[in-house]
């Protein structure tokens, strides 16, 4: 409404400021299935197409590669089991060859796992043209968007709550021996569908609950201190980072409650639907360096940094306090603290020097992940 003679300009918010400031886009592909016993929905969802299974070497101990068997009948065509934490072109190479060998015939690539798993069947999916692993790479190392020879559609199945690959088109290829990663991202590689089922998370160990949903907080705040953040994923982000906080050390104590299992999932899959738009930013970018260095598990590696990470934050934009300061009830001052006492009482030391890396070298790293991809995403403090 114009306001009248006599009349002031009624006070925006922040938010309202942030809406008319610029203009904003939001976009998803990924259809979602979520909820207890949602796995079982997988033959409406292949509706006849052949499928190769893509999991970690454990399920088959789990009973889950036979209850999958059992779910898909006919429509599995195989299973490829062998993968490994952080997918590397060490062992890829072999694996994709022999992949599009065996199975050039097979629909689609249904991945049940971690992010691992799920980032070695989008690996998996994208058919070169001579079917060589090499040609990938190449293409990959251009750093140019490309458009793939052959390519499979990808289901994904999370077994954890944290990685947000069911929902981003993402995956990470690591080359260990040489140092460095690829970034492997296409409009082919999101996936087809998400389908997410608490049930198959009941069983997780403490550690990887406790990484995957930090990985998850990761996303979410990396989202909002993030150069591409925007009103839509700014909302996914602050439930996401809400509900870990709030979950995860009730899910530490029972975890075998589904309901809580189910809170995390949700949690982790509205990170994921935050970050798919934004990326992430420099927890993220300091974390490859741990993970390549020192081995640091992923949702470790980037969320040990995010208090140091959070203060750099703070104070800089009125409109990112503000999408902060939902998340800490408007206690900004004392938000690195309150965040660094939670990831101590989930057992995760905040300093590098519980890591084995000194003053000095954390101060290079920052800066050197500062000056990286996702560093630049970053919108704190830059010295
Ligand atoms: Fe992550």
């Amino acid at each position: 409404m114009v306001p009248g003679p006599g009349q002031q300009e009624p006070e925006h918010s922040e938010e309202e400021r942030f809406l008319k400031s610029v203009t904003h886009r939001y976009h998803n592909p990924v259809a979602i299935r979520l909820g207890a016993g949602t796995v079982a929905q997988l033959p409406e969802i292949l509706a006849g197409r052949r499928a190769v299974l893509v999991t970690f070497p454990e399920a088959e101990g789990l009973g889950l590669v036979a209850r999958l068997r059992t779910i898909l009948g006919d429509s599995l065509v195989a299973v490829e089991d062998r993968i490994e934490p952080n997918p590397d072109v060490s062992y890829l190479a072999a694996m994709y060859e022999r992949f599009w060998r065996e199975h050039a015939r097979a629909d689609v690539v249904i991945a049940v796992g971690g992010g691992s798993a799920i980032d070695t069947a989008k690996a998996l999916m994208v058919g070169t043209e001579s079917g060589r692993f090499d040609d990938l790479i190449a293409l990959l190392a251009t750093g140019k968007p490309f458009t793939p020879a052959r390519v499979k559609a990808l289901i994904a199945v999370p077994t954890t709550a944290g990685t947000g690959s069911e929902v981003t088109p993402w995956a990470t290829i690591w080359d260990k021996a040489a140092g460095k990663k690829h970034s492997l991202h296409l409009p082919q590689t999101w996936p087809e569908v998400a389908v997410v089922d608490p049930e198959l998370m009941l069983t997780l160990p403490a550690s990887v609950t406790v990484q995957s949903a930090l990985d998850a907080l990761s996303h979410a705040l990396e989202s909002i201190w993030n150069v591409n953040s925007n009103p839509i994923s700014d909302t996914y982000a602050i439930a996401a980072a809400r509900e870990v906080i709030a979950t995860l050390p009730a899910l530490l104590k029972d975890p075998r409650n589904v309901e809580l299992r189910a809170r995390m999932a949700l949690a982790a899959l509205k990170a994921g639907m935050a970050f798919s738009n934004t990326k992430t930013a420099l927890a993220h970018s300091i974390s490859y360096e741990m993970t390549l260095r020192f081995g640091i598990p992923h949702g470790i590696a980037c969320s040990f940094t995010l208090p140091m990470v959070l203060g750099r934050a703070v104070g800089v934009d009125p409109g990112r306090d503000a999408v902060l300061g939902a998340i800490f009830d408007e206690n900004l001052e004392g938000a690195p603290r309150r965040l660094e006492n939670f990831l101590h009482e989930v057992g995760v030391q905040t300093d590098f020097s519980a890591y084995g890396v000194d003053a000095e070298e954390s101060r290079r790293m920052v800066m050197n992940a500062l000056d990286g991809v996702r560093g630049k995403n970053f919108m704190g403090v830059r010295t």
